[in-house]
């Protein structure tokens, strides 16, 4: 069993934030969203994984480098341009083989791994098998077709979705589905669907079985997912303290404290990470947060929120919530009379003030 990682696309619906980065490296939890789909690969037992990218950006390539680090070996295989996810299949077929494979999209979130659909896709001897996941606004994804139990067709983000099931980025496959993405056509929006392919496989006759995922899966498409994400993640955390708290400081609840970060005469509400060498002085950190590296927070307060490395929040006098900041973000307070709202703000931003 080998696995498939896409890493690829353009990340629109997350704009600032992926003008200056592939939205797979964002942190949840202080940790690049694209190190979950490659951990659970590696604790289900697979070795082998191949990463597509855009091409001609080695962003990801470099910093997720040859899978050393996890003990497993990754292959890099470059995408020219986004055509859709059964591309993604398409052009890694050398790399695959004749071998089975689970196809994870990088950009999903999944607790409590993989092994399960693995073994239950071997134990079912089906050529293909679906996850899905029970959601509220099924139109946004590929949506089954489900009759007496069996899937009869897959719709790509059907205005009338024929049933209450997202078709998750968590696909197992035997080699049958190169056929299927070598035969299909692209789709109105010229992209080769992976909907498509599994419709093909059930119309030529080839075995395609489910499972339901009944626990947590999210994907991390838009801001309000990456901060769902994010509080679930931080929810499975415990306690740890590498780094510093005065004895001011009032640090409560399942926080990791990283090495180097200093808390002075602050309060901290679990579930939240400060990352390394951060400074939290005069502030409070409210649930659900994730402080990257090196951020400073004076005289602040903020919750359910992620900020990225190297940020300044400095004597803001209202809670920052429900916010993602960027690396090297700076919020400051401004001193000069009269009182204004000064901002730098790049493409695509979004401020809201009161
Ligand atoms: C893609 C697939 C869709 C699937 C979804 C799962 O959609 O096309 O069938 O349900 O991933 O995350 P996208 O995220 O590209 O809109």
């Amino acid at each position: 069993m080998k696995a498939l990682i896409a890493s690829g696309g353009h990340g629109t619906r997350l704009r600032p934030l992926t003008h200056t980065r592939n939205k797979h490296l964002l942190p949840i939890a202080n940790k690049p969203i694209l190190y979950y789909a490659i951990e659970a690969a590696v604790e289900a037992g697979i070795t082998e994984i191949g990463i597509v990218h855009n091409a001609g950006n080695d962003e990801v390539p470099s910093y997720i480098g040859d899978g050393s680090k996890w003990g497993v070996r990754i292959t890099y295989i470059p995408q020219e341009k986004p055509g859709g996810l059964a591309q993604v299949v398409q052009i890694s077929e050398k790399f695959i083989g004749k071998e089975s494979f689970i196809f994870y999209l990088g950009d999903n979130m999944l607790v409590g791994g993989i092994k399960r659909f693995i073994e239950e896709f071997e134990r079912s001897g089906c050529n293909c098998f679906l996850t899905l996941a029970r959601v509220r606004d099924p139109q946004r994804f590929g949506v089954p077709v489900i009759e007496n139990g069996k899937i009869i067709r897959v719709e790509e983000k059907p205005k009338n979705p024929k049933s209450n099931y997202a078709v998750a980025g968590i696909y197992l496959y035997d080699y049958h589905i190169f056929e299927a993405v070598n035969s299909i056509t692209p789709s109105e929006r010229g992209e080769l669907e992976i909907s498509d392919a599994h419709t093909y496989l059930i119309e030529h006759g080839y075995t395609v079985g489910y499972t339901e995922i009944t626990g947590w899966w999210k994907d991390t498409g838009k801001p309000a997912d990456l901060l769902e994400a994010n509080r679930l993640v931080l929810d499975s955390f415990q306690f740890r303290n590498d780094g510093e708290i005065d004895s001011l400081s009032d640090v409560a609840g399942r926080v990791v404290i990283e090495k180097g970060a200093k808390i002075i005469n602050s309060k901290v509400r679990g579930p939240a990470i400060i990352g390394k060498e951060c400074i939290i002085e005069n502030s409070y950190v409210g649930p659900y947060t994730s402080i990257g590296d090196r951020t400073q927070i004076i005289g602040s307060e903020i919750e359910y929120s992620i900020v990225l490395r190297d940020c300044k929040i400095i004597n803001i006098g209202i809670r920052i919530e429900g916010s993602i900041l960027g690396n090297d973000v700076e919020v400051v307070e401004g001193n000069s009379r009269p009182r204004v709202h000064r901002f730098m703000i790049g493409d695509q931003s979004r401020v809201e003030i009161v």
